[in-house]
């Protein structure tokens, strides 16, 4: 089996991780004998092309895969509303059903009757998180949270029902296309005699390989998006993100809101007007005030002429708070869809982000924006869906069972 509990690297990460030490370990050794005089070491074997094809992440623990990682390349979000005529059981079915698919697609094991086996074999990270809304969790006879339910209306808000809400989301998410295309399949296969499809939403951020892991990807804006954010495996990422009660102890909530950015009118701004919008310069992300990416910026500076460098309405200035509570783990992927007739962009962000409460923690911040934001001028959401992300599951069990018990 390649599953293994969460936090643990499953035995081919294993592998991987340890062949990938061995070439740098290799090459670390050809450097210092080189520099002490010893004989070099010989030239050591490049790692095989297809290496990461193989990497696996769990899908088994505490907390469902594909929320605490470095996100993969591609993401697709899939809505799904429930049959009329699936019932309790039949929800229940259904998440075992899922469940083992994903659970075997992960890792790069076919799913039961896959129709194309030699599909699930590369599984570069695949991910498959599950989320539910209201009309699952009261189908469940469990009461609805108060915070599942739609946002409150934006003034900016021109939200189209073909983007939003939804009662069971799966995030499906890869660094291979192909696999990713293939997992899709299965799942939808899987859903279909308990749920309709009601949206896909498919996202895309740089390809893995494209440069160093970590780097902050770039939106279709040319900017670097994620720069300040919470981080997987600090303490403010554990009790910001993750809930801690009852049947969603150890899941979190999901907020999607499909944006379209306007490419065209943003042609039309200078590069330094670009930059005020957000606050940030565009080569690097750091703030006007700042040199480096993560600089701290200063909120109080002033320019010669006694304006702040740092807009007042700048994105950056708006989507922060003073409270420090109302921050989420925010992860953004890029859409790029065929435009219409006479136009020659389609194209936008799926903003998702993960927080334990969205009343709390995201509504106050979208508010701020709502009221005043530059970026408002090129940017309009819409599609919004608010999710329950369910917990975990241990191997043997199926995402959805603290909810069903
Ligand atoms: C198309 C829509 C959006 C674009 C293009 C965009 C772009 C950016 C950029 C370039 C930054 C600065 C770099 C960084 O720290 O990540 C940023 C920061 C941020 N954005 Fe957005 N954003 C969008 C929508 C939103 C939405 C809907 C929210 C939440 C309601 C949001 C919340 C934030 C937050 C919290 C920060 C960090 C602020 C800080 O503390 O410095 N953004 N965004």
């Amino acid at each position: 089996m390649e599953d293994t509990p969460r936090g643990r690297p499953s035995r081919r990460q294993m592998l991987l991780g340890s062949a990938v030490a061995g070439w740098g370990a290799a090459l670390a050794l050809g450097t210092d004998a080189v520099a002490s005089g010893a004989t070099p070491t010989p030239p050591q074997p490049s790692p095989p092309e297809d290496a990461h094809g193989s990497v696996t992440i769990p899908f088994h623990g505490p907390h469902q895969a594909g929320i605490a990682i470095e996100p993969q390349a591609r993401s697709t979000f899939l809505a799904l509303d429930l049959l009329p005529a699936t019932d309790r059981d039949g929800l229940r079915r259904l998440l075992r059903l899922l469940s083992d698919d994903a659970a075997r697609l992960t890792q790069g094991r076919p799913a039961l009757a896959d129709s194309e086996p030699e599909l699930a074999a590369r599984p570069a990270r695949l991910t498959v998180t599950f989320s539910v809304g209201p009309a699952v969790v009261a189908l469940a006879g469990r009461a609805v949270p108060d915070w599942l339910a739609p946002l409150p209306p934006f003034g900016i808000d021109r939200l189209q029902e073909a983007w939003s809400g939804g009662d069971l989301v799966l995030e499906v998410a890869s660094d291979d296309d192909l696999t990713l295309a293939h997992a899709v399949r299965m799942l939808l296969k899987d859903a279909r005699a308990f749920a309709t499809l009601r949206w896909v939403q498919a996202g895309f951020r740089h390809a893995h390989g494209s440069q160093p892991s970590g780097t902050t990807m770039r939106n279709l804006f040319g900017q670097k998006d994620g720069t300040v954010n919470l981080v997987p495996g600090t303490a403010d990422f554990e009790s910001l993100v993750w809930r801690t009660d009852g049947w969603l102890a150890g899941g979190s909530s999901l907020v999607i809101r499909r944006v379209a950015m306007d490419l065209d009118t943003w042609d039309e701004l200078d590069r330094p007007g670009r930059e005020a919008s957000v606050g940030r310069t565009l080569a690097t992300g750091a703030p006007l005030t700042g040199t480096a990416e993560h600089d701290e910026p200063d909120l109080e500076a002033l320019d010669a002429v006694g304006f702040p460098v740092i807009s007042d309405v700048a994105h950056l200035r708006r989507a922060r708070s003073e409270d420090p509570t109302q921050r989420f783990f925010r992860r953004g992927y890029n859409y790029d869809d065929p435009p219409s007739a006479g136009a020659i962009s389609n194209a936008g962000l799926i903003f998702t982000s993960y927080q334990a409460d969205p009343v709390r923690q995201f509504v106050p911040i979208q508010q701020r924006l709502d009221e005043l934001d530059l970026l408002n001028e090129w940017t309009t959401p819409i599609g919004s869906a608010v999710l329950a992300v369910l917990p975990g599951c241990a191997e043997g069990g199926y995402v959805g069972e603290t909810l069903l018990v």
